[in-house]
């Protein structure tokens, strides 16, 4: 754990003005009393950065967002208007894109468990690529009307992250060994469907680099095993998937995107001209590096207080329901008092946590901070991925708004959930 303000896990326009966090121009003050609390404030500066530099990484590729990790018209089509497409894996997620003004052919869809009728719904999109999850999967694609398909395979490759996200390895719900993919690739030409290539997305959360790189050399083997046997096959199409990580505390040390990304496809170019194999058209499909950094949470502090065994809690107005990842994940958060950045840190810890009916609704274990007050704001960094998107009603709390900041202004691109939502529902 550092003591050191955890001023560059918060956006990249974020300044202190003063004791105050400041972000996109705008006071962490004037946003909560604009917007109210908790809220979800994103960075435009950050959002754009991060697309730009999958781009300039990846110039020839098609980097298609990880929709899952914040799905937001208004986001979607800010990345789109940087050339990015965007990865779906339900129609609800393909809605949005098509919402945000993301073309069809920057579209990929993937999914483990696709129907019929959500297959016409992307055929009917023309969308660029339905990835395939499982053989039966390529007889559904051919009576839906999909055009061209890539397979998903995977290539048992170990990855460290927390196990509920790792996806690379033969025991994943995702994907297919790579005897089974060839298989489905075959299937694909016998249907008259275009086998275009094949996908592989290892996990998410990495903070190492080296296995991007296994997969390259892992697909090669699946390629050139493939070319063999279906008669001189080779991919048009090679998705590799997502996975990059983001630094959550101080101590993570991500790769770059140019480190990641683009050291994947130096490899992958190499490794295809070394075996004569025609360069494909490469998919990215990053999702919490692009969205994860540019987005931190605003909370307000009610209840100060310690407990027999000497913890302290601080209770915000926002919890698992808006953040579960602690509990899914065991992530680890830092945070700092955004009125009260700059004050010295009180010589202990203080346990963060919800206002759920759960002693488990702790967002973080240990922060250190200036000692909290009822009224303060808690601003929490790193929360611009999979918070939201995986946000509940848990108690009956309507899910908070989301902001977009830049030159000074914010603007609604969420609008905070009433209980008059919630009760729209009941019947
Ligand atoms: N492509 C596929 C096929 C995926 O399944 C995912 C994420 C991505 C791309 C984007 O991965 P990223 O670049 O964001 O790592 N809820 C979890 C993360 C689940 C990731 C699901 N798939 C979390 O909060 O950590």
């Amino acid at each position: 754990m550092t003591t050191a303000l955890p001023l560059p896990l918060f956006p990249d326009s974020a300044t202190l003005a003063g004791d105050e966090l400041v972000v996109g121009g705008v006071r962490a003050s004037v946003l909560a009393a604009e917007f109210g609390t908790p809220l979800v404030v994103y960075c435009e500066q950050s959002l754009r950065a991060r697309a730009r530099a999958y781009r300039a990484a990846a110039p020839d590729a098609l980097v298609a967002f990880g929709t899952k990790a914040f799905p937001n018209v208004a986001v979607l089509r800010l990345l789109a208007e940087e050339g990015l497409g965007a990865d779906v894996s339900t129609v609800g997620e393909l809605e949005y894109a098509l919402r945000a003004g993301v073309p069809g052919e920057r579209i990929v869809v993937h999914g483990n468990n696709k129907s019929l009728e959500e297959l016409r719904a992307y055929a009917a999109a023309g969308v660029a690529q339905v990835v395939v999850d499982a053989l039966d999967e390529v007889a559904l694609c051919a009576e839906a009307g999909v055009r061209s398909i890539l397979v998903r395979t995977t290539l048992d490759i170990e990855v460290d992250t927390h196990e509920a996200i790792a996806t690379g390895h033969h025991g994943s719900k995702f994907g297919l060994p790579p005897e089974l993919a060839m298989e489905a690739l075959s299937a694909a030409r016998s249907a008259g469907i275009e086998a275009a290539g094949l996908h592989v997305h290892l996990g998410s959360q990495l903070l190492d680099a080296a296995p991007g790189q296994a997969a390259v050399v892992g697909l090669l083997q699946v390629v050139l095993e493939a070319r063999e046997r279906l008669g001189g096959w080779t991919p048009s199409t090679i998705d590799l998937g997502g996975g990059l990580g983001i630094r959550y505390t101080q101590g993570d040390v991500p790769p770059t995107v140019d480190m990641f990304a683009g050291g994947q496809i130096a490899r992958l170019r190499a490794e295809w001209t070394t075996h004569s194999l025609p360069q494909p058209r490469l998919i990215l499909e990053p999702g919490r590096s692009i969205v994860g950094q540019a987005g931190f949470t605003l909370y307000r502090v009610g209840v100060v207080k310690s407990t027999g065994d000497g913890t302290t809690y601080v209770a915000i107005d926002g919890g698992m329901s808006d953040n579960p990842r602690p509990q899914l994940y065991g992530a680890v958060y830092e945070a700092l008092l955004a009125e009260r950045a700059a004050e010295p840190l009180a010589s202990g810890t203080f346990a963060v946590c919800g206002k759920h009916c759960e002693s488990g609704d702790v967002l973080i274990e240990e922060a250190r901070l200036p000692h909290p007050r009822r009224g303060d704001l808690l601003a929490v960094p790193a929360t611009g991925a999979y918070t939201l998107a995986m946000g509940s009603n848990y108690n009956a709390l309507p899910r908070p708004a989301a902001v977009l900041v830049g030159s000074g202004t914010a603007r609604l691109i969420r609008r905070r959930e009433t209980l008059a939502d919630l009760l729209a529902l009941e019947a």
